[in-house]
């Protein structure tokens, strides 16, 4: 990633937010660099970016494939003083701002995924992970985004799930510089608009471009499993799904939720 391009790109009222921004060639984990430097005693809000990881995290200790120049992999680091329920609205809000943004790109018939996915059809462009995080009397949230840019047919084929990537849905292929200060300066104005306005504003969005909605699906948290029909999310970003016992809603922050439709089959 070029510093001055990223620069170039990103607008006056990104820059003037961000306290400092991290290029690395190679990291372990954007993410986890994050978490390092907030613990390293760091305020404000820092912006990482490394050309390729070597151990990219997903959920629940899974794997983000991460090569060299293939994809953005990027984390904000955010000072966050608001009760860590807010969280997984905040992961659906991300979600939503790389959409917006993906979309702007001229990425046709992208979907979300309930509560962290960007796909289209089965393949996965994007996914995101948020991590709660307090040092030093002070608590930040680390936004995760990883986007998959230019993956080769043998790089697809290592991921143990269809994937695409932007190269083979777009018609010119913006700079990675321009990606990622877009989807920068989308996520901060949406942070602040849930910050000062809640989920409210994103539930209309979100349920435009929710892949399963009115789908019969199938969700698994812990141990336990909800069958029914998808109603997309309420007011506060939690999934609403018409059961044979009623309505019941799921909020994205218990116990890492995990969607499947029904006609794939109950999840292992
Ligand atoms: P679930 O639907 O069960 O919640 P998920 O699709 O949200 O799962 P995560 O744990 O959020 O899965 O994401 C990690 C998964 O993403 C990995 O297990 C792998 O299948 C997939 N994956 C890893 N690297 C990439 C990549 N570069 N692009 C797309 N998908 C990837
Ligand atoms: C998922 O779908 O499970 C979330 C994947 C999140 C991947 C991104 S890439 C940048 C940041 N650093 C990480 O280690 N993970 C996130």
């Amino acid at each position: 990633m070029d510093r001055d391009r990223l620069n170039q790109y990103l607008s006056v009222n990104t820059s003037n937010q961000i306290s400092e921004i991290h290029l690395h060639s190679e990291l372990d984990s954007t993410n986890a660099e994050a978490l390092r430097l907030i613990e390293s005693g760091k305020t404000g809000i820092h912006l990482v970016i490394s050309d390729a990881q070597s151990a990219g995290k997903g959920r629940r200790g899974r794997t983000w494939l991460s090569p060299a120049g293939s994809g953005l992999y990027l984390s904000l680091v955010y000072p966050f003083s608001e009760s860590a329920d807010k969280l997984q609205a905040l992961s659906l809000v991300t979600a939503l701002s790389v959409h917006h943004v993906l979309l702007g790109f001229g990425a046709k018939g992208l979907m979300l995924k309930w509560p962290n996915d960007i796909l289209l059809g089965d393949k996965k462009i994007s996914g995101i992970l948020l991590e709660l995080k307090r040092a030093n009397a002070r608590s930040f949230v680390v936004f995760g985004i990883g986007v998959n840019y230019d993956f080769s047919d043998q790089q697809k084929l290592s991921v143990d799930r269809p994937v695409v990537d932007l190269m083979g849905i777009l018609q010119t292929k913006p700079e990675l510089e321009l990606v990622a200060a877009i989807i920068t300066g989308k996520l901060l104005q949406n942070i602040l608009e849930f910050l000062c306005a809640g989920f409210s504003n994103f539930q209309l969005p979100w349920n435009q471009y929710d892949r399963y909605i009115s789908s019969e699906i199938v969700v698994q948290r812990g141990g336990k499993k909800l069958i029914g029909q998808s109603k997309g999310v309420d007011e506060t970003g939690a999934l609403v799904i018409q059961s044979t016992n009623g309505i019941k809603r799921i909020s994205g922050g218990e116990v890492l939720p995990s969607l499947r439709e029904a006609s794939e089959g109950i999840l292992s």
